[in-house]
Parts: structure tokens; C-alpha cells; sequence
């Protein structure tokens, strides 16, 4: 079957040897794994860590967490009895059928509605959608957020938090020389621009760039994942570096076998009219 569900994953196969595993607990893929285009060799494209939790007792430490209704810690009024990054990588998603299966592409729609306790704290009505499309080399996540208030502009932040599985010490992030940049290591300070033709993770980095194309390539020793995005103006890079050994789900030296690239809307915020629908979308190619 090129789709089975469980009560708690989704597993999605290709003819062609690709696959993802998802958790309904967040929507988190977990993993991804597709055949390099020259050699063929099927190889894990994500990287989950494996101190990761798996159970829905904690956020998923790597694969794609769906980041909303804001990202990084909360900073407006409306949304301080939640946690970091919001909620909809730490609440039940349901699987919502199967969109397409063909010799092309298998997809999944997931589906999120607030329940009494996001209710609770976050009033503003509002309904998550999440298409999961696997191809023989590709991976394609869209995330749309219906705003169905006849009345009410439902104001957020999204973003994936991909974890690229690559060997931190020979990769390198591009083009994002001359963008302009939050560094969230340095809280208070001006924006920077970047003057790097390649950016690595080799210090530990937390970049928030603005207005950033969409286009991104992340390449270690001659493989590498083109990674696009459409209407997520914004791309977070993150490692944490050695500062992960405080994190209890981050394995020692995990740090050095992935690189986050997330498209998201990170800097700014987006206000959604009422009855409508606003997608964003990433798609990941294998090079
Ligand atoms: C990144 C943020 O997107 O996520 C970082 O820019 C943050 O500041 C990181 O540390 C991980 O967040 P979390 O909540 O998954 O530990």
C-alpha cells in the first residue's frame, strides 16, 4: 500500500523507493528517504535526532516540525500562555485521505481544528491544512491556514523547521550573500547583511533572513538538496553547535549531521482577511 496509517503515523512509499513517515502528533515527518539521482542509493534525507521524542510528550527534535502561530518564543499578548514556536507542532493532527497515488506522486491532506484546550488559549477561530506530496526525488509540504471568521483578521507566523540531514563540517548554505538578517545570537543588535558567498554552521547560528528568494541549495561533499519555497518570505538557518549538549533530545555531536533551512514567515506577520486561505509551501529536491 503506498499509504498505511496507524493510530499514530502515517508511513507514504513511491513506486520508484522514496518514503516519509510522519507523527499525527505535530504533522512532524520524521523521515525522508529518496534515491540520489546519479547512484540511485536510496539514503535518509532528514535528520531526526535519535534522543528525539517520539511519544507526544515533547516536540520532535528534527524531521519537519510545522512551526505556528508564531515563531521563536511568544512575543505579543494574545499569545503568551503558549509555548515556543506555538502549538501546532505539539497537538494531534488527523489524516484527512489521500490526495493523489500515481506512478508520479502519492499525497496526503492532514487536518487541524482547534480543540477545547488550544481554544483556550489561542480564541481566534481558524483550520490548518497540511498536503504531504512524495515524487521519486522530491518531497513537497504545503501548509495552508483557512481563516473561517466571518468578521475577524486571524493574524500568525508559520514556518517549517526543516533539519537537512548533512555533514556540518564540509556544507555549505547559498545564495544568501546580501540579505538582510536577524542574528538571534546577538538580541538588541542592529540587522546585518551577509557578505558570505557560502554560509556553513561550523560557530553555532541563528539567522533569520528577510525577504530571501525562496531558492536555497545545502551541499556537503558533492550531494545535496535544493530546497524552494513559495510563500514563506523569510529563511531561518539554525545549529545550535556545542550549545546543543543543553538540550535533552539532542544526542553529543548530533549537531554536526544536519543544518536547518526554514522557510518561514519569521520576521514579519501576515494578516489573513476573513474567509480566506493563505499557503505556504517548501518543496525539497534531492541533487
Ligand atoms: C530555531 C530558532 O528556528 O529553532 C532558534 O531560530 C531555536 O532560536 C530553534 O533555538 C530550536 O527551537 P526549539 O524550540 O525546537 O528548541
Amino acid at each position: 500500500m503506498p499509504v498505511e496509517v496507524t493510530d499514530s503515523r502515517l508511513e507514504i512509499s513511491h513506486p520508484n523507493g522514496s518514503s516519509v513517515e510522519l507523527l499525527l502528533y505535530g504533522a512532524n515527518i520524521i523521515s525522508w528517504k529518496a534515491p540520489g539521482k546519479t547512484d540511485g542509493a536510496i539514503e535518509e534525507r532528514l535528520y531526526t535526532s535519535p534522543k528525539a521524542f517520539l511519544d507526544g510528550s515533547k516536540p520532535v527534535r528534527g524531521g519537519i516540525p510545522v512551526v505556528f502561530p508564531f515563531f521563536g518564543p511568544p512575543t505579543r499578548p494574545e499569545h503568551s500562555q503558549l509555548s515556543q514556536h506555538g502549538f501546532a507542532r505539539s497537538e494531534v493532527w488527523k489524516f484527512d485521505g489521500i490526495v493523489s497515488d500515481n506512478a508520479d506522486v502519492v499525497s496526503v491532506r492532514l487536518v487541524f481544528e482547534p480543540n477545547d484546550s488550544v481554544k483556550a488559549k489561542f480564541p481566534a477561530p481558524f483550520r490548518l491544512f497540511y498536503i504531504v506530496a512524495l515524487f521519486a526525488h522530491q518531497l513537497n509540504t504545503s501548509l495552508h491556514v483557512e481563516n473561517p471568521s466571518e468578521t475577524q483578521v486571524l493574524t500568525f507566523q508559520a514556518l517549517l523547521h526543516t533539519y537537512i540531514r548533512t555533514e556540518v563540517a564540509v556544507s555549505t548554505v547559498t545564495p544568501l550573500k546580501g540579505l538582510t538578517y536577524i542574528n538571534k545570537l546577538k538580541p538588541g543588535l542592529p540587522e546585518e547583511v551577509e557578505t558570505r558567498d557560502e554560509v556553513d554552521v561550523k560557530e553555532p547560528a541563528d539567522f533569520v533572513y528577510k525577504l530571501a528568494g525562496g531558492d536555497y541549495k545545502v551541499v556537503g561533499n558533492g550531494k545535496g538538496i535544493h530546497v524552494q519555497a513559495k510563500g514563506f518570505k523569510d529563511v531561518v538557518i539554525w545549529n545550535p553547535g556545542t550549545d546543543g549538549k543543553k538540550m535533552s533530545d539532542l544526542a553529543e555531536g548530533g549537531w554536526d549531521h544536519f543544518i536547518c533551512v526554514e522557510p518561514g514567515a519569521a520576521s514579519y506577520w501576515i494578516d489573513l482577511s476573513p474567509g480566506s486561505t493563505w499557503e505556504g509551501q517548501q518543496i525539497l529536491t534531492v541533487l
